[in-house]
């Protein structure tokens, strides 16, 4: 275990110990995220420190993404804990910050991600999340400054929401999106997890299996997208979920193509009170293409 994990609460101390290791010619990945780590964050962590000579992590809970009746006030905050693990997993700094430190007493977006990115999946159902995310990460761009970044494609549209920012602003970032970690029965690992009672958390894995369920079906040449996506909302609905969407697009999240070779199968859905996401991927085995 690193005896080294570096503890910033401070912009510009991140600045300078960030620049330091440049002028020494190391390279930085960096992992941003919201603290409560989990394995998830930890392979993001795995991955940063297998692409750079320096890890860094930041854990804010960022309010600029939360919408009025979101959770913000009680996202889990387990900074401890988090160190820890951090520390474990050999990063070499934790970026701490307050809300002050990084908005000042303004606590708003002052990026905004085309409508073309926002206007469907999660960005419908959370008005103003995507201009949070993006005006948080490019925050914590500028301090960094890193070369590699690592994104969860558990977070999909979020990814190329990063992708977005990385071209409007014009930075020499490589953006890495690294595969989903899953429990034992397919459920994504996340922060709000922990939110599920027992009973739900025995039936939250059936979302990752309509997705596998779907992925049958496109590789055994179904093309009738609407219809599929309306059969698998109507089954979860009918069984005690509340469905945000479930949608097969093309991996850019353009419509899908009737010949296409890769689909993302993405859905969002809650059970009782927590909403889920996940998505998969769905690539065409060449024996199937073009058998309709
Ligand atoms: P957070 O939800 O803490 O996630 C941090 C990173 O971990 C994101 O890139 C997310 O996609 C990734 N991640 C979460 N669960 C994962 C899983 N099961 N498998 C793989 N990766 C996973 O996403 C955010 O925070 C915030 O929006 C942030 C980017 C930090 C901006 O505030």
């Amino acid at each position: 275990m690193s005896e080294s994990l570096l503890q910033v609460n401070d912009v510009a101390a991140l600045q300078a110990t960030c620049q330091q290791w440049r002028v020494a010619g190391e390279r930085i990945a960096f992992v941003p995220t919201m603290g409560n780590l989990h394995e998830g964050h930890l392979q993001l962590v795995d991955l940063a420190r297998s692409k750079a000579d320096r890890c860094v992590v930041s854990i804010f809970v960022n309010p600029t993404q939360f919408g009025l009746n979101e959770d913000f006030s009680e996202y889990p905050r387990t900074l401890e804990k988090d160190c820890e693990l951090l520390a474990a997993h050999d990063a070499d700094l934790v970026f701490l910050p307050s809300v002050e430190a990084l908005y000042g007493d303004n606590i708003s977006s002052d990026i905004h991600v085309p409508v073309e990115l926002t206007n469907k999946l999660c960005g419908l159902n959370r008005p103003g999340h995507f201009d949070g995310v993006a005006t948080i990460v490019a925050k914590l761009f500028d301090a960094v400054k890193p070369n590699t970044a690592i994104f969860g494609n558990k977070d999909y549209q979020q990814i190329q929401v990063i992708h977005w920012l990385v071209k409007h602003l014009a930075l020499k970032i490589k953006v890495i999106g690294a595969p989903i970690v899953r429990e034992d029965d397919g459920l994504a690992m996340s922060s709000r997890n922990q939110y599920l009672t027992a009973a739900e958390r025995q039936r939250a894995s059936r979302l990752h299996q309509v997705l596998e369920s779907i992925s049958d079906s496109l590789q055994a040449g179904r093309r009738d997208f609407t219809v599929i996506e309306d059969e698998v909302a109507t089954v979860l609905n009918k069984t005690g979920w509340q469905v945000d969407y479930v949608q097969i697009l093309d991996p850019n999240l353009a419509p899908p193509r009737l010949k296409g070779r890769d689909y993302m199968i993405l859905a969002a859905a809650s059970l009782g009170a927590t909403r889920l996401i996940d998505n998969l991927r769905c690539h065409i085995s060449a024996g199937f293409r073009n058998r309709k």
